[in-house]
């Protein structure tokens, strides 16, 4: 029997592997997202107290290729019917970063589809198109991750005005921060957001830090000192909840506050949330609310493409599949990647 030629698709599969997760997914242009898997390594990662760079790197070697079978037979399709391969160029941590990026161009190579590097900010803040109900351009981002926090005028793929930034600690640096000088495991920010469920009111406060000034930055470490100076007075486990829920709440308000602000300065009726943080059920009650009384639009992904995952680099990928680069340009890693360097798609 001849074997029939291979389909032609509209397909990319995307790679993850800027951290601790090794994620695989793949979307069709015309089908939408057909697969994706995930495979986080937390749980090694929680014995360090945090992500260890090279263990990270060397668990994603022994992951990915399976993950990528495995995608591709969830979404009934060969590697060769694949017209793209995309995966997180960076930023992240580089060892990490080169697992997902070696995998891809190898593949790539063998299947003859496109390689298509992809900046993970990038992959974060496209997510809310993954939902049936999606935004149009224009809209305002506000990015929480566990090593950013901005906010960003999005005019298309490609097309982002950073107005607000943190000046220190990203949000989820401060949750993962506190949570470990509370003593809970690593994650910290979903533990962190765990206990404050169970939090009461008014024990502690914390400010709002920069909600008293003009202006559209962040800074979250003053926020974290203030916690380590109250720790001693939560002495009982409900203390302990109090405080977490006190801080919970001076951090979502304060992002709340300044998506507002950048809303009015702007004259943007759109609001995106993206990142780990945008996975926090304050933060979405928080801004649902003001969404309602403000009369904008608010959009967020699915809490699992809020944190670390592949459906929004395959995404992202399939955005940028038209003008990417023939794949023999090699393969590229950055920890660091300034978003606003990014070309329109
Ligand atoms: O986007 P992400 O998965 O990875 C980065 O690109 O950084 O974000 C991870 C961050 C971590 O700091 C984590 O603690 C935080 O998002 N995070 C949360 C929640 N889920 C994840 N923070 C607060 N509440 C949550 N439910
Ligand atoms: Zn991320």
């Amino acid at each position: 029997m001849i074997a029939s030629p291979p389909l032609p698709t509209h397909a990319v599969l995307g790679i993850e592997t800027s951290c601790d997760e090794t994620a695989v997914a793949i979307y069709d242009g015309a089908r939408g997202l057909l697969a994706h898997r995930l495979y986080s390594q937390a749980a090694m990662h929680a014995e360090y107290g945090g992500v260890v760079p090279e263990l990270a790197a060397r668990d994603h070697v022994g992951r990915v290729s399976a993950l990528v079978a495995e995608t591709l037979t969830a979404a009934g399709l060969r590697a060769n019917q694949l017209a793209g391969i995309a995966y997180t160029a960076g930023p992240g941590l580089i060892g990490a970063l080169l697992v997902g990026g070696s995998f891809a161009a190898g593949l790539a190579a063998a299947t003859g589809a496109q390689l298509i590097p992809v900046h993970h900010l990038e992959g974060h803040l496209l997510a809310p198109m993954l939902e049936t109900r999606r935004p149009e351009f224009p809209f305002l981002a506000l990015l929480v991750s566990g090593g950013h926090t901005l906010l960003a005028r999005v005019d298309g793929v490609g097309r982002y005005d950073i107005i607000g930034e943190t000046l220190d600690d990203a949000a989820g640096e401060a949750f993962d921060k506190t949570a470990k000088a509370l003593g809970l495991p690593y994650p910290g920010g979903p533990e962190l957001a765990k206990l404050a469920a169970t939090g009461q009111r008014g024990a502690f406060r914390f400010p709002r830090p920069m909600t008293d000034r003009p202006g559209l930055e962040f800074s979250f470490s003053g926020l974290k000192t203030s916690v380590l100076t109250a720790l001693p007075r939560a002495i009982t486990p409900q203390d302990r909840a109090d405080l977490a829920l006190a801080f919970e709440e001076a951090v979502t308000q304060t992002l709340a506050i300044k998506c507002q602000r950048a809303l009015e300065q702007t004259g943007l009726s759109r609001l995106v949330v993206a990142g780990g943080v945008g996975a926090n059920r304050r933060l979405r009650a928080l801004l649902q609310s003001a969404a309602e009384t403000q009369a904008f639009e608010l959009y967020f992904p699915r809490p699992e493409f809020c944190t670390d995952n592949a459906a929004m680099i395959a995404f992202a990928g399939h955005a940028r599949l038209a003008g990417a680069q023939p794949s023999d340009s090699g393969i590229a890693a950055r920890s660091r990647w300034p978003l606003h360097t990014l070309a329109p798609a």
